[in-house]
């Protein structure tokens, strides 16, 4: 697996890959891999022979009180992990590379990789939605892919951010996804009310001390507000606080 820290040199070797006919994917990430990482890698290779991925903290997807200092940092583990997923190449711009903003970040690295495809969770509900809407609009000629999210097996979506619950957060924080799937199984079983599925999802968070930043059910694409499920093109977005923690959860209706 190569290293690049330098974006010439990355450019100049994805154009190698095109000449000799090798489709390039790109899976940008901030680091600290967890499983639902290496499930994007895993997807990429299935989509193209040479795996980019890029390992960069975006300073400006922080606010000013959040976690960018303290955000974890494993550049070794990550090479490594990256290796083992069979990862062609690791990228790791130094930070004077100003990178700002997450549509800036990407539109840079479609720029300097040139991939056929690239592959975003669906963890980062709107963020795939928004970088999906750039390509479009920017006629990047790019395939982009939305893997789904990975859990634990009691149903806690996958996030570097985990690693700062402790065992009585990471508890509560279940509240999430249980309230997720029971908005899909309603919706499966006949609702179409947002404001009801709304309601219950607010309840069963709230009970167990996370405030709902938003709680909302939209349409998939477009990411407006929806008063009514439309099955198949709807998803229900949930972003909720407790002690200083953020955490972020959705599913598909
Ligand atoms: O999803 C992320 O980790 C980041 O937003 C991304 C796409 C790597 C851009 O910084």
């Amino acid at each position: 697996m190569k290293t690049f820290t330098s974006p010439e040199e990355l450019h100049a070797w994805s154009m190698e890959q095109k000449r000799q006919g090798r489709t390039v994917g790109l899976v940008p990430t901030m680091g600290c891999l967890h499983e639902g990482h290496l499930s994007l890698i895993r997807e990429a290779k299935k989509h193209c022979d040479a795996v980019v991925v890029s390992i960069f903290v975006n300073p400006t997807q922080f606010a000013p009180n959040e976690d960018y200092a303290a955000y974890p940092r494993k550049e070794e583990t990550d090479c490594a992990l990256c290796d083992t997923e069979g990862a062609s190449a690791v990228f790791l711009p130094k930070p004077e590379t100003h990178f700002r903003g997450v549509c800036t970040i990407v539109a840079k690295l479609f720029n300097i990789v040139a991939p056929d495809v690239a592959v975003f969770g669906q963890k980062d509900f709107q963020q795939e939605a928004v970088i999906r809407r750039m390509v479009r609009d920017l006629n990047f000629p790019i395939r982009v892919i939305r893997a789904p999210i990975v859990r634990d097996p009691d149903g806690l979506a996958k996030s570097s951010r985990n690693a700062y619950l402790s065992p009585e957060m990471r508890t509560s924080a279940l509240s999430l996804s249980r309230a997720l799937f029971a908005a899909k199984q309603a919706v499966e079983a006949g609702e179409r009310s947002s404001a009801v599925l709304e309601d219950a999802v607010r309840k069963e968070v709230t009970a167990s001390g996370w405030v709902p930043d938003y709680a909302t059910v939209v349409d998939a694409q477009t990411l407006e507000p929806l008063a009514e499920v439309r099955p198949g093109s709807s998803a229900f977005l949930l972003a909720c606080r407790k002690a200083g923690l953020r955490l972020i959860d959705n599913v598909l209706l």
